[in-house]
């Protein structure tokens, strides 16, 4: 790889060779060093145990980090620049990680208990020294809080109060027990943290409705159980047959004040929402873009009622609960059949078009033949099936430029697109069997995150182009790129560079997964450069780059995922065998991190 350091502001580099996936070792480029910033179990209180893979308790962990980090940001007190808050969602659990199998066969209850406090989120004061200087999380802080699958929300929107929402426990139908498998967010511009429930549909038991079928919930019993200690669980206990409905949402959590109730936002539709991202339009109104991660789902955005008015934080938390509800579709523009599904960019250049927002909810209304407001808003995915929306391959990430104002979507791969009985290719999904996936770069109308109108083009088909004909860089040349695939979450620095960290390279093209620049200006559009790669089973998320301080963070989820508490494949981040007891006395296993990787001011 060309050794011509990047334009990431102080994050100069040179890209760092894809890492095989059996490595256990978080690699980062010459030059840089990493430790972390908190892990799973990390007491968050005063009266929190420390962690003991041993000895856990639903209680302690309760109290403490919770599992599977995947959102993250830090948001630095502007006063200071020294101390701040960290909030990261904890998706899922891996079970079989967590327990000693023995144990766990004995204690299904407490450790069903255990997995729904490892839920939720973490809001975690952080300090450090100096500007510039290693950040550390404060046990005891005053902002710090759990959220877990048993804190209250309060539900607002067209259907809170919804009969579709209201069960035996809540017959309000506006508040909910919990938030369930959030994945990606954004931070909004009043400082609160949205997030999005994504794969809720696996933590229920349903009745092989057509809606439930359509949301992925089965009528099964569920892996982890929970119906058989929370009748809520199962759609079959009378008086519960809503309570799937209830998850989906996207969520907004206020990280400066620990006795806020957290809402869901009916206004923004139900479906797997990845995470949801937020740009303020030319008059005002705050933009949210969110996708749905699954095959052949939607794009959407939500454009609120009300203008976004700085430093009013009171009026800003309302903006989210009313407005317009829409979903994308896509028109590409080269000739016909020039589409071939084999990835060949067309005659006219470029995979591109222009697109349409369609109306689901206009002005209070629906907009969706025979579906009601709450309608649309808690069955989403049927609503935009029937308006024509463009069916894409898992739109992850959806993330505006706070640099450019461009939209980047993430569309992390579908390898059942065009094959037999599923839908074709077409120029914004131009690849049959997706497996690496791509990247859309969208433009709204006049650069205006209200338009209705956009134009679009593929920025990146990815793949490792040594192997693969079909990869795209913008037109930048393909032996000057580091291999990339299955394109999660994307961030920004404060040059505008995109960043973008993957989920499942190791099962496509061998490597562990990774963090990526990519430069989207100039001469090098389109050059992908390797920052990091995250041990052995885990997954990246959450890249948050604060290049002004030399210094990026990711959320290393799943690490060692594929092995077992007695075969593990991964020791991270502490490097110390499970069971065995450390000098603190804290029995270490893979965990789970929050990682600062920082330059080390000794050149490369
Ligand atoms: Fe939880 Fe779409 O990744
Ligand atoms: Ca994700
Ligand atoms: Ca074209
Ligand atoms: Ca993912």
């Amino acid at each position: 790889l060309a050794a011509a350091p990047g334009n990431g502001g102080k994050l100069q580099f040179k890209a760092i060779a894809p890492v095989p996936r059996s490595s256990d070792v978080l690699t980062v480029p010459e030059g840089y060093d990493w430790s972390p910033v908190i892990r799973w179990g990390d007491p968050l209180f005063k009266n929190s145990p420390i962690f003991d893979i041993t000895k856990q308790s639903a209680k302690a962990q309760a109290g403490q980090f919770g599992y599977n980090n995947d959102y993250l940001n830090l948001i630095v007190d502007k006063y200071s620049g020294r101390s701040g808050v960290l909030v990261a969602n904890h998706e899922y659990t891996n079970e079989d990680l967590m327990f000693d199998p023995e144990w766990f066969a004995a204690n299904k209850a407490e450790a069903a208990r255990i997995a729904m406090a490892a839920h939720g989120f973490s809001v975690v004061e952080i300090k450090r020294g100096r500007a510039s200087a290693r950040w550390e999380y404060v046990r005891g802080g005053e902002r710090n809080r759990r959220i877990t699958a048993s804190t209250a929300f309060a539900v607002d929107g067209p259907a809170a109060g919804s009969a579709l929402l209201k069960t035996a426990a809540d017959p309000s139908g506006r508040k909910i027990l919990g938030t369930l498998n959030n994945c990606s967010g954004g931070t909004t511009p009043w400082g609160t943290v949205i997030s999005g429930e994504e794969n809720f549909n696996q933590y229920f038991r349903g009745t092989g409705s057509a809606t439930d079928k359509r949301y992925g919930i089965a009528d099964a019993a569920t892996e982890r159980g929970w119906e058989d200690i929370d009748q809520r669980f199962s759609a079959h206990n009378k008086g519960f047959e809503n309570e799937s409905n209830r998850f989906g949402w996207i969520v907004e959590i206020d990280p400066q004040n620990p006795d806020s109730t957290p809402v869901k936002h009916t206004a923004l539709g139900r479906f797997k929402h990845e995470g949801a991202n937020i740009r303020i339009a030319a008059d005002g109104r705050a933009v949210a873009y969110s996708g749905d991660d699954e095959r052949f789902d939607y794009v959407y955005k939500f454009i609120s009622k009300e203008k976004y008015r700085r430093g009013d934080r009171k009026h800003n938390l309302r903006l989210l609960s009313d407005g317009d509800l829409y979903v994308a579709r896509f028109s590409g523009d080269s000739p016909a059949g020039q589409i071939d599904g084999a990835g060949a960019v067309p005659s006219d250049g470029e995979f591109d078009g222009t697109g349409t927002w369609l109306p689901l909810v206009l002005d209070g209304r629906s907009r969706v033949p025979g579906m009601s407001v709450e309608e649309v808003l808690v069955y989403t995915r049927l609503a935009a099936d029937k308006v024509g929306a463009t069916k894409m391959d898992r739109p992850e990430d959806v993330e505006p430029s706070p640099v450019s104002g461009k939209l980047y979507i993430a569309l992390t791969n579908n390898t059942q697109r065009g094959t037999a009985g599923k839908a074709a290719v077409d120029e914004a999904n131009p690849r049959t069997g997706n497996r690496d996936g791509h990247v859309i770069e969208l433009t709204e109308r006049k650069n205006d995150a209200a338009a209705i109108e956009f134009s679009w083009n593929i920025l990146l088909v990815a793949g490792d182009p040594s192997k693969d004909a079909s990869t795209y860089f913008a037109g930048y040349p393909k032996d000057k790129v580091s291999p990339i695939a299955c394109p999660d979450n994307l961030a920004f620095d404060s040059k505008g560079n995109l960043w973008i960290s993957t989920d499942g390279q190791p099962g496509t093209i061998g490597y562990c997964d990774a963090l990526h620049k990519v430069t989207l200006t100039g001469n090098e559009r389109g050059k992908v450069e390797q920052f990091l790669a995250v041990p052995a089973g885990a997954e990246t998320c959450g890249p948050v780059i604060h290049d002004k301080d030399g210094s990026v963070f990711v959320s290393v989820q799943h690490p060692g995922e594929g092995g077992s508490y007695d075969k593990p494949i991964s020791f991270f981040p502490d490097y110390v065998a499970t069971p065995g007891k450390s000098k603190r006395g804290e029995v270490y296993g893979p965990r789970p991190s929050v990682v600062q990787v920082y330059a080390t001011g000794k050149p490369g």
